[in-house]
């Protein structure tokens, strides 16, 4: 039976392969990022079960845009992907106040009061999958220059850890995923000329399999997706 999911960040990357997958797998796609033509791109491979909302997800007004839109069409959904990300590459000494902000805007608080703003309309069993990285992995290596894009993921998995036990009663699960090297343009600037062992089209059908299943058999946990170890 096909399935309802919000996928943010899938104008690119490994968000829009994401949905690529799911689409492919029958299943129908509300898509959101800031950049409408790539938008509108994605959505002619699957015009039928491919909707897209142009929007940045740190705006307020924006989200709730988006909540009466899916009030307005009485749409519910089956699970969201919070894939949208930001990384800023810069020495901690140097990293202002804005970028501090901007990288925890769109990593952690976007996630949060997206779920929160969309808990009336998820069904029961739903799964959100929260998009992190192996810098928000507790004991993995951290790198100069990521500090605030890592603490932001950091905490985006512990929330992830608190969200079930506070949506017991609606039986909705939520996991998160810690991302390794996937190639991409957000790796090309966390490190430069790096060639990952993982292409955007493989992660997007690993993530869009575990939003499918994953959460059969975990619910709150922080899992590594990484070929490396430690990091
Ligand atoms: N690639 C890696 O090696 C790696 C490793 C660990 C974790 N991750 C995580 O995996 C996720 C996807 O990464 P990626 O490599 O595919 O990144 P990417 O190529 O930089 O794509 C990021 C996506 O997020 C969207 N986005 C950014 N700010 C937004 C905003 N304010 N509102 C709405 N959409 C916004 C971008 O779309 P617009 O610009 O059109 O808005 C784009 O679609 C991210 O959460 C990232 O942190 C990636």
């Amino acid at each position: 039976m096909a399935n309802h999911y919000l996928v943010t960040g899938a104008s690119r990357g490994i968000g829009f392969e994401v949905v690529k997958y799911l689409a492919e797998n029958d299943h129908l796609i509300t898509a959101v990022a800031r950049s409408q033509d790539k938008l509108s791109s994605l959505r002619g491979l699957y015009p039928e079960q491919i909707y897209t909302n142009a929007l940045d997800i740190t705006l307020e007004q924006n989200r709730n845009e988006l909540v009466q839109h899916f009030n307005d069409k009485g749409l519910t959904l089956d699970g969201i992907v919070h894939n949208a990300g930001l990384l800023i590459n810069k020495p901690f000494r140097e990293l202002t106040n804005d970028e501090w902000q901007q990288q925890l805007n769109v990593n952690l608080l976007a996630p949060v009061f997206l779920t929160r703003d969309l808990l009336p309309y998820l069904n029961p069993g739903s799964h959100i999958l929260n998009i992190s990285s192996m810098g928000g992995f507790q004991g993995s290596s951290k790198f100069p220059g990521l500090t605030g894009y890592s603490v932001a993921k950091g905490a985006l998995s512990i929330f992830s850890e608190c969200l079930p036990g506070e949506l017991q009663d609606k039986q909705i699960k939520c996991n998160c995923l810690c991302l390794g090297a996937v190639q991409t343009e957000m790796l090309e600037s966390a490190f430069p000329g790096m060639d990952a062992p993982v292409t955007a089209g493989d992660m997007g059908r690993y993530i869009s399999n575990f939003l499918e299943n994953g959460h059969t058999f975990y619910n709150g946990k922080v899992l590594p997706v990484s070929l490396a170890d430690p990091s």
